[in-house]
């Protein structure tokens, strides 16, 4: 990202006047990597195939557009994630690709990657795994699943670890999440957790070309 930035404003620099065509460029869309913006927290993760525009919006806000990527995940939340009740909206019309809309974060020692899915695509995250339990929250039932990664990458850089999903039956784009009542539904069914990372309401891609629109905000507790 430096690199690529330092590039631009030397670029500029040179033109002179024309300053403002890449300053805009960069305004657009923004390079891989974590971040905040406007009081949150963003990560903006791909394996580097295809392309992807993701923009920073105001507050809780970012947008996607993707194209024959392999694998991307990105959006806005919060680092570290501790249990909070988030509220989103936006659009997300990806039923017919392979793509995830979810509450997702991770944890550390030990190393977690979790997904709370609110909507998917083309392909059900827990095909081919074994429904470990139920849990009624927000309105949904959400089933609970268990995946195993072996050598992928993480926040800790290539890793064995495990995966939780809370896998909405029914799918939906916005509301409120709890997200103490799936880290409880998860420890009672054995699935420990760590310390917390970072936590995103992200936008995820697999061998497909998509777009969102969504924002993020915290339900505070009322006094
Ligand atoms: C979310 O809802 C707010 C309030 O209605 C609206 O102003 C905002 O544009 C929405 N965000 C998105 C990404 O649709």
């Amino acid at each position: 990202m430096v690199a690529f930035t330092s590039l631009l404003l030397a670029a500029a620099a040179v033109t002179g006047n024309v300053m403002a065509s890449p300053l805009e460029a960069l305004k657009r869309g923004i390079q891989p990597g974590t971040g905040t913006h406007n009081g949150f927290f963003y990560s903006f993760w791909t394996d580097g195939k295809g392309s992807i525009d993701y923009t920073n919006g105001p507050a809780g806000s970012y947008k996607s557009k993707w194209t024959n990527v392999n694998n991307w995940v990105g959006g806005k939340g919060w680092n570290p994630g501790p249990p909070k009740t988030i509220a989103y909206n936006g659009t997300w019309n990806n039923y017919n690709v392979n793509s995830y809309l979810s509450l997702y974060g991770w944890t550390t020692n030990p190393l977690v990657e979790y997904y709370i899915v609110e909507a998917y695509g083309t392909y059900n995250p827990s095909s081919g795994t074994t429904k470990l339990g139920t849990i009624q929250s927000d309105g949904g039932s959400y089933d609970i699943y268990k995946t195993r990664r072996v050598n992928q990458p993480s926040i800790q850089g290539t890793a064995t670890f495990d995966q939780y999903w809370s896998v909405r039956t029914v799918k939906r784009v916005g509301g409120t999440i709890n997200t103490q009542n799936h880290f409880d539904a998860w420890q009672k069914t054995g699935l420990k957790l760590g310390t917390w990372n970072y936590m995103i309401l992200a936008t995820e891609g697999y061998q497909s070309s998509g777009s969102s629109e969504i924002e993020i905000s915290e339900v505070k507790k009322s006094a």
